[in-house]
């Protein structure tokens, strides 16, 4: 199964060396290709790169690794049909203090409307970039949430953040994805604004 990251930020960075570090056919999408082959050439000789929309065809599963709006923007013009398309995603302003959409959808449902012939999935929301390398984990479990409708693409995303060293946890349907992404806010909300920095993750702790 070859799988795209879209995107050569903080997140698609991070994403890609972990997803290279778990043994997975890579290739680096973004809308400056230069950017994508640079990142690829400095994780590994095998790991490819290109334009976001050939990146996205070329892929069986895509980790969409930009601002939302960017994310749906980048579906527009690509057909992803049958394709599991994973949702990062916190859909926030530009101060990072509020949510773009909420309450009656998600960005995840947003994302799956622009592409309905793909399998959505949310996951890794509610983790830091910082947090994406298994060394800066120092050994803690760390949970990563996964919403949606499509049983196999959970299965599949759930095999790759177990290969990435974290603990999947089945957070429902595509629509709970509006119940994760305000966590996702709330955590960037402990980690910009209440001092507690962006080495902390949420965890559903059972007792
Ligand atoms: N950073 C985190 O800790 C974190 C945690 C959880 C979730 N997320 C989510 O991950 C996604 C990426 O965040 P990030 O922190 O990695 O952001 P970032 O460091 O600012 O990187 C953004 C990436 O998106 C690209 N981009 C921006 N606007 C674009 C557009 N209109 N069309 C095509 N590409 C565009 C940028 O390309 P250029 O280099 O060409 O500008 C860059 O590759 C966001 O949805 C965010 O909510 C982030």
């Amino acid at each position: 199964m070859k799988i795209a990251v879209i995107g050569t930020g903080r997140m698609g960075t991070a994403l890609a060396r972990g997803i290279a570090g778990a043994h997975r056919e890579l290739i680096i999408g973004a809308r400056n290709a230069n950017k994508a082959t640079a990142l690829a050439k400095q994780i590994g000789a095998q790991v490819e790169a290109g334009g976001i929309s050939a990146s996205i065809k070329a892929a069986d599963l895509v980790v969409m690794a930009l601002p939302y709006e960017a994310n749906l923007a980048a579906l527009k013009d690509v057909d992803a049909s049958g394709k599991i398309l994973v949702d990062v995603s916190n859909p926030i302003t530009a101060d990072f203090k509020d949510l773009l959409v909420g309450h009656t959808t998600s960005a995840a449902e947003e994302l799956q409307a622009r592409a309905p012939g793909a399998r959505v999935v949310k996951a890794f929301n509610t983790i830091f970039s910082d947090l994406l390398p298994r060394e800066a984990r120092n050994g803690t479990s760390l949970q990563v949430f996964l919403a949606s409708d499509d049983a196999d693409a959970k299965r599949a995303v759930e095999s790759l953040v177990r290969a990435m060293g974290f603990e999947p946890v089945d957070a429902g349907p595509l629509r709970n994805s509006r119940f994760l992404e305000p966590m996702g806010e709330m955590n960037i909300q402990f980690g910009f604004f209440l001092g507690r920095g962006t080495v902390a993750a949420p965890i559903w702790q059972r007792v």
